[in-house]
């Protein structure tokens, strides 16, 4: 593992004021980063001040010197298609571009993995926006670059492109390349980055590994009773007399003791519950970020 990128107190105020401020973060060779927050927290703002789209940005952006501007690739938020090109041609040009080997049939590997299949020949301007960002999708997979930078590449797929997308992202990163990606849709994330940086109103609330920031956000004394049947209400009654009950169904309750741990499954025992599991319970990150906002 080589260290590649390094951002070293980034800001950038737009003349509003609004913007991000000493943002700081390093990735190395085969991280995925997941770069999230709520709409208007910065993603886009960070992202294009690492690129050096945005001018006057404060702080410094180290690239590994042995990559050079051909090593990056960028798919920004609005879609970026050469319009007079047909969709073949588009993805086409890009592995030309980018000197990739094989670029004729690279180029129809990736546009068949990433459903563009039979559009071949068609004119961007009758595809549908999902299609849109699958046409540029596919310039970036087939451009063969070391950091691949992209703003929300899911938020006009369907599902299950957005899934194989992230799969392929995935994949790339296995082979030693790093990837950025900011995106909403945290389930998916959460099963392909290894790295978080949260950013709320232009500044970083964390940044480090997926497990440390779902450890750091998890409480860990909530504790959930997988039981078969029901509960009368006079037993819901007598367990949150001396339980804080956060869900009924599995019963997931504070705990903070190992005596209140038996202390429930015998009152559930006694009243003839059948307890099958009692697992601590974890948070994903979508409930951590949606517990947060
Ligand atoms: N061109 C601009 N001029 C002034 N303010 C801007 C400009 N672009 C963005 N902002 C402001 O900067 C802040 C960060 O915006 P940014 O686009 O980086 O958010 P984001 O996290 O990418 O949001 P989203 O999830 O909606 O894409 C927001 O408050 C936004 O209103
Ligand atoms: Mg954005």
């Amino acid at each position: 593992m080589k260290r590649v990128l390094k951002v070293d107190n980034l800001s950038y105020y737009y003349e509003n004021g609004e913007g991000i401020k000493n943002i700081s973060f390093e990735l190395e060779t085969g991280d995925f980063l997941a770069i999230i927050g709520k709409s208007g927290a910065g993603k886009s703002t960070l992202i294009n001040s690492i690129l050096g789209i945005l001018p006057k940005i404060e702080g410094e952006v180290w690239i590994d010197d042995a990559l050079s501007a051909k090593d990056i690739s960028f798919s920004p938020q609005s879609q970026a298609i050469d319009w007079y090109l047909n969709v073949f041609d588009n993805v086409y040009m890009e592995a030309l571009f980018e000197g990739t080997i094989n670029a004729k049939e690279q180029t129809r590997n990736v546009m068949n993995n990433i459903g563009l299949e039979g559009k071949e020949k068609e004119d961007p301007t009758n595809l549908s926006g999902g299609q849109l960002q699958r046409v540029q999708l596919a310039r970036q997979l087939v451009s063969d670059s070391q950091i691949l930078i992209l703003d929300e590449p899911t938020s006009s797929l369907d599902v299950i492109t957005a899934e194989k997308f992230l799969e392929q992202l995935e994949n790339q990163t296995k082979t030693g390349k790093t990837c950025l990606v900011s995106s909403h849709d945290l389930d998916m994330l959460e099963k392909h980055c290894n790295k978080v940086l949260y950013i709320e109103e232009g500044e970083v609330v964390f940044f480090g590994l997926l497990n440390s920031f779902l450890d750091q956000y998890n409480n860990l004394n909530e504790y959930s009773v997988f039981y078969e049947g029901g509960l009368t209400n006079e037993l819901r009654q007598s367990i949150s007399e001396l339980f804080n009950v956060l869900e009924w169904q599995p019963l997931t309750v504070e705990i903070n003791t190992d005596e209140s741990i038996n202390l429930i499954l015998k009152i559930l025992v006694d009243n003839n519950i059948i307890v099958r599991s009692i697992e601590q319970k974890k948070r994903s990150l979508k409930e951590i970020i949606q517990l947060k906002g």
